[in-house]
């Protein structure tokens, strides 16, 4: 009995929908096709999952806030350049324990990678499915998780600046 809360949830469907109706470019000027993503069958419902389970801390666009999550948009795929990056991304707090199934998961992570960060998804990338996300979600990160992300990202720079 939360009538704010499904209006709420009918506004972000009516909103993924005009999200999708604009991509799927039907228009005569052949420049609103979106590439199709790897490993997302559906896009826009990889879209509305990520509207209701996690904009809310990692904003619409990717770019987060100190406050609630750090960037995504073009660094996120920057993980999956290190060891252990690939299981980090599926067993963070956020990702691993939504309520969504594993195939839906794992849609919206691949979803999540190409929209926010596709420059910098490695060439031989094999996109998350479902029965690799339920294994990785079984063992969600939960305090430990900045610390593995903090080593990541030394990791990162490291190599960054050995280039
Ligand atoms: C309650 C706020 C919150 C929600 C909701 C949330 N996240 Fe996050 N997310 C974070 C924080 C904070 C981190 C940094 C790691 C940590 O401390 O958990 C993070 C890290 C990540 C990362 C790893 C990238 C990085 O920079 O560490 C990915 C990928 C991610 N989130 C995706 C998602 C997806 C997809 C959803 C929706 C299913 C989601 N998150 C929901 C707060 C959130």
């Amino acid at each position: 009995m939360k009538p704010a809360g499904r209006l709420l949830a009918a506004w972000l469907l009516a909103a993924a929908g005009s999200v999708a109706g604009a991509n799927s470019g039907t228009g005569s000027t052949g420049s609103g096709t979106a590439a199709p993503v790897p490993g997302v069958s559906n896009e826009p419902l990889a879209h509305q999952h990520y509207m209701l389970q996690c904009q809310g801390c990692h904003r619409p666009d990717g770019t987060g806030t100190m406050a609630t999550a750090p960037p995504m948009t073009g660094i996120v795929a920057r993980f999956l350049e290190v060891p252990g990056g690939r299981e980090y991304l599926a067993r963070v707090p956020g990702v691993a324990t939504a309520a969504l199934t594993d195939a839906q998961l794992a849609e919206l992570l691949n979803w999540t990678l190409y929209r926010f960060d596709a420059a910098h998804v490695p060439a031989g990338f094999k996109p998350y499915t479902a029965t690799e996300m339920g294994t990785l979600r079984r063992h969600p990160l939960r305090t430990e998780a900045k610390a593995v992300r903090s080593a990541l990202m030394t990791e990162l720079d490291r190599r960054q600046a050995a280039r």
